[in-house]
Order: C-alpha cells, then structure tokens, then sequence
C-alpha cells in the first residue's frame, strides 16, 4: 500500500521552517498590540450560512471554493475561508460593541478555500487580520491601512504597493450599477456566460473577472469613482489625505473591486512588485464594510474596517533570514542503554541543565560513545558532558569544550555553573 499524503493543496509546516512562522506571528501580535488590537480566536468551521450571508452569493468563494459539509445530519457547516465574517458574528454574539465604543480585534490562523492549488495559493492557507468596529471615521480606514503596512515592512518586504479605491456607499452602488449596465448591456454577448450572468445579479462582480473574454471590455468600463456621490467622495479624499500624512504610499486604482461583496467605501489591496509571487501577487487586502453588522442580524449598523495578509505569501516575498544556530550541549553516557545507573543521571543532569535554561540533548538510544559524540556534533552542541561508572560515583562530570577540544573533569555543580555560564545572553 502507498504511504498516506496529505490533502492537496494542503501542506505540512515542517520544524525548518516553523522559525520564520513564528518570527512572522510574533511580529504581527506585536505590530497589532501596539495599535491596541487584541487578539481573538473563532472556531475553523461556521454554520454556511454566516458566510454565504456574509460575502456574498454571486462571490467565488461562496459559489465554488467553500468546503461544505453536514454536521452529522443536522445542520450544514463551512470551513472558514476567511476570518471578517467569523469575527463580525463573535462581535456580535458576545456584544463586544456593548462593552467599548470602539473594539479593535486582531487574528491569524488557518482558512480554507477549494481553488486550484498554484505557486502562493493553496486548498489551506494562513492568514494574519485586524478588524476595527464601531468607527466610520476615514481616521479608522488610515490607521487601518497603515498598521498593514507597518507589519509589511517590519518584515524586511519593501516591493509593494498599496491600491486604493473607493466603492462608495449604497447611493453611489446604485449609480454605479446603473452605469455598468448601460455599458456592458450592448455587448453582453461578448461577454464570458459567468458574467453575462454577472450582468443580471452584480454588476459589478465583471471587474474583477480574469476571464479574457471580458478583459478588453473591463478597460473601457466606467470609474467608480465618477459615481461616488458627495459625502463618499469627501470620505475617499480624507483617507488619501491622512494616508499622505501617515507618509503611506499608495496609488489610486479605480478597477480595484475585491472579490468579496461585503465591502462599502475604502478598499485597498496590497500587491507584491518584486516578482517573487509570480501570479498570486496580492499579499492581503481588506477595506471598509459598513452594512455586514445589519445583514447579520444587528439591530443597528456599525461601521467596521479591516485587511488580512496571506501568510505563505508574506513568506515568499520577505527576505530569508541568517537563522543562527541555538546555543545546545549533549549529554553523552559511557555505558550501555541498560546500564541504568549511567544512563539514568545523563538523563537527570540533562534535566538540570534545562532547568537552567539550557537546551541540552540526550542520544536516548545509548549507542556507543563515539556514536553519541557524532550526533553531538551533528546538533551543534556547544559542550558535550560524559558521565561515566566513575564520574556518577564520585559525583562528577567531564566537561568537553566542542570549539577548543579541551576537557576537563569537574565536579556536578561546577559543571552546570560551566555550562550556564557559557550561554550567550
Ligand atoms: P482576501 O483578499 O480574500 O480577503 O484574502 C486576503 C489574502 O489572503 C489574499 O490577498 C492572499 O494573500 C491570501 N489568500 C487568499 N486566498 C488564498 C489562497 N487560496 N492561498 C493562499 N493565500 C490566499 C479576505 O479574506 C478578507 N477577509 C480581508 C478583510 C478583512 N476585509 C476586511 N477585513
């Protein structure tokens, strides 16, 4: 039988790379608690219809790319394929908004989307994402927006750029729509059969189709922008306005649509422009999404904003990093595995040892001496510490200087005192 692989599409993270992981996670709760985001945690899966609610159901992600599946009979659950409408619906069960005026969560965790597995897009992926509640202020869109690129750049990522658009409210939705249809109308039959479709249910879901038969008709299509109307407009030209004083760039792109519907006013996404991502060039994106409170049931709108980063492809385009190597010793026991008195304070002195903080290895397989030593040294041990018949009943142990090669045998505590002391702060 064929040795078992995982789901494709789905990969292990294996211990060489889970540094970067952590140093990346690390640095997002750092970045997010600095702007007074506080983290939160939602379960993997939801009832389905929180999402095919929540982003829309003329989206691809709701129409082909959620994992579905029944509760055992009863009810039908999703995986999450992404993390606003989980956070809006915990929001809104535990009355986050009751207990402070304005409520900044962040997360990162697992998603999970059944789109076509390529370089940057995966069946399961990672995403980093902060959402801020309860503030319509363009402030809150500017804030937003710049803590995304902080964490960017507190990456060692500096080839990207910002798109921004605004795809107004429900007034300039409505002029808008009107407007796409008056365009796209007179050649609809030119258009790919998933936006002829497009056409009659959302309009506006044609921009962001990769399909090249609607391509040379997106380019002529008319700018959003052209049908925001007044207060819109005023929002759109304050959050370029403090953008500009948070000193983050970024460029106006009035095809920019995202491809989830919930969104209203701001949107922006982040764009890889090293090359390193080849196609799946968008590092994360998010924007504003006033009306997702009410259509899950609040009993008033609250305004809310937010982005999320793909992981794996903040991965891909931040430099690697010098990964030094951990300071470590090994313990290394002259007897044989069933010389249980030996074998036994190796494994007790290593338990001192990292109870002082030091990382230190035992060969549990008590092969011979010179075959503990090699594995020493393949870990990097700084020191090897050799207990002996003779060392154990005199209370002592030698101590083997890796770098130097010099050894010498010293009483138990002065051992560990040795060790500790030899470790970089
Ligand atoms: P999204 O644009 O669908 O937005 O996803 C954000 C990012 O997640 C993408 O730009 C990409 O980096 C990563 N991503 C998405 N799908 C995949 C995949 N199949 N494989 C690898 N990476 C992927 C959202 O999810 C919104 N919830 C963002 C948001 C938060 N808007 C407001 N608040």
């Amino acid at each position: 039988m064929a040795p078992p692989i995982a789901v494709i599409g789905m990969n292990d993270i294996l211990p060489g790379e889970i540094a970067r992981w952590q140093s990346l996670e690390g640095s997002f709760r750092e970045t997010c608690a600095r702007y007074g985001y506080r983290e939160v945690r939602t379960p993997i899966c939801e009832y389905v219809e929180l999402f095919s609610r929540g982003i829309g159901g003329t989206t691809d992600i709701v129409q082909k790319e959620m994992y579905t599946f029944d509760d055992r009979g009863e009810r039908t659950l999703a995986l999450r394929p992404e993390g606003t409408a989980s956070s809006v619906r915990a929001a809104l069960e535990h009355a986050a908004l009751s207990k402070e005026p304005v409520v900044r969560w962040c997360y990162l965790g697992p998603m999970f989307r059944a789109e076509k597995p390529a370089k940057g897009r995966f069946r399961q992926f990672h995403q980093v994402g902060a959402e801020v509640y309860g503030d319509g202020s363009a402030a809150a869109d500017a804030e937003c927006i710049e803590l995304a690129v902080r964490f960017i750049l507190s990456l060692g990522i500096k080839d990207f750029t910002v798109r921004l658009n605004s795809l107004g409210g429900e007034e300039s939705r409505a002029r808008f729509r009107e407007a796409l249809v008056a365009y796209f109308t007179p050649v609809r039959e030119q258009l790919s059969p998933e936006s002829q479709h497009r056409l009659e249910r959302n309009p506006l879901r044609i921009l962001d189709s990769k399909d090249p038969r609607d391509i040379p008709f997106k380019a002529a299509a008319p700018s959003i922008l052209d049908a925001l109307t007044d207060d819109d407009r005023a929002h759109f030209a304050q959050v370029r306005a403090l953008l500009d004083a948070l000193e983050v760039p970024y460029a106006v792109d009035p095809t920019l649509v995202r491809g989830l519907d919930y969104y209203t006013r701001t949107v922006f996404e982040v764009v890889d422009t090293s090359g390193s991502l080849g196609a799946q060039d968008a590092l994360g994106g998010g924007g504003r999404y006033d009306k997702l409170f009410s259509e899950l049931g609040a009993d008033a709108p609250v305004p809310a904003f937010g982005f999320a980063l793909g992981i794996e492809r903040l991965l891909l385009a931040a430099p690697e990093p010098v990964q030094p190597r951990g300071f470590c010793v090994a313990v290394v026991a002259a007897a044989k595995s069933s010389d249980l008195p030996v074998t036994g304070a190796a494994m007790a002195l290593a338990r001192d040892l990292r109870a002082r903080g030091v990382t230190a290895h035992v060969d549990t397989r008590f092969h011979s001496m010179k075959s503990q030593f090699r594995r020493a040294d393949d870990q990097g041990a700084a020191f090897v510490l050799i207990l002996g018949g003779s060392e154990v009943e005199a209370g002592e142990v030698t101590v083997k200087d890796m770098a130097t090669g010099a050894q010498s045998r010293l009483a138990r505590a002065q051992a560990i005192d040795t060790v500790v002391a030899a470790r970089p702060a």
